[in-house]
């Protein structure tokens, strides 16, 4: 097998119960899943469908209440929290809907604190720039998120996921607050990265245009997959 056939990720038989008191929530009802490395991935479905919850079980930062889990040949499900959170760390590149920037920090240092310590402080904040000017936004890299607009802060999320450099990036709804044009040269950013690093991609999107770009869309339902369509792109 080449390198290119591998599985970056390898879900079986996933299921994620919620208990709410008396009310149990079943946001994925038995979900398997094979993404290649290198691959492209587009997860759509309605609101409550449970992508990103599907999402937070490829990303490390929640496991299933029955079945398995798989990332970069690393069982997931069996983890305990810190080996997950290092998982991660090394790992991931990850855009939440929410963005989850620091207050506190500026957007240069938020999206600094996402790349390795490995960097020197000069390497470290030369990257953190490439990547904010990439999405656009290298002359706010002074701004704390509350001095930002929505759209801003989502791109300071982005700049922060690709900056890592990571070999797989898991990225919710990343242009949810951007007008077409901006969210257009948003997605050919994260497919160019995709195509140059060899990163894999799994991205939310409720762009239909997404899953044209994607080498796979993967369309969820009530909590399990109602469709797969694959090939779109040709190569
Ligand atoms: N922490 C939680 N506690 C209880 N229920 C939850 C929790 N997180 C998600 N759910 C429920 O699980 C289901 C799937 O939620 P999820 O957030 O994965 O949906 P989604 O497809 O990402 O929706 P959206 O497009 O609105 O972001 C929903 O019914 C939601 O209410
Ligand atoms: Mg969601």
């Amino acid at each position: 097998m080449t390198m290119a056939e591998q599985n970056e990720v390898v879900m079986k038989d996933v299921v994620r119960d919620y208990k709410m008191g008396e009310v149990t929530v079943h946001a994925l009802r038995g979900i398997s899943l094979e993404i290649k490395r290198g691959e492209f991935v587009a997860i759509l479905g309605q609101s409550g469908s449970g992508k990103t919850t599907l999402l937070n079980m490829i990303a490390g930062l929640d496991v299933p209440s029955n079945g398995t889990v798989e990332v970069s040949g690393e069982m997931l499900s069996e983890l305990t929290r810190n080996q997950r959170t290092r998982f991660r760390r090394k790992s991931v590149g990850i855009v939440f809907q929410s963005f989850n920037l620091f207050s506190t920090l500026t957007a240069l240092e938020n999206v600094e604190i996402g790349i390795s310590f490995a960097l020197d402080k000069n390497e470290l904040q030369e990257r953190a720039l490439r990547y904010l000017d990439l999405v656009g936004i290298a002359d706010k890299a002074a701004s704390f998120p509350s001095q930002l607009s929505g759209g801003e802060q989502q791109r300071v999320a982005l700049a922060r996921g690709l900056a890592k450099e990571p070999p797989l990036l898991v990225l919710d709804e990343p242009t949810g607050n951007l007008d077409a044009e901006t969210s257009e040269e948003i997605w050919d950013l994260i497919l160019r990265m995709n195509k140059e690093t060899g990163a894999t991609v799994v991205a939310v999107t409720h762009q239909t245009s997404v899953s044209k770009i994607a080498h796979k869309a993967v369309f969820l339902r009530s909590g399990q997959i109602w469709g797969v369509t694959e090939d779109f792109v040709e190569g």
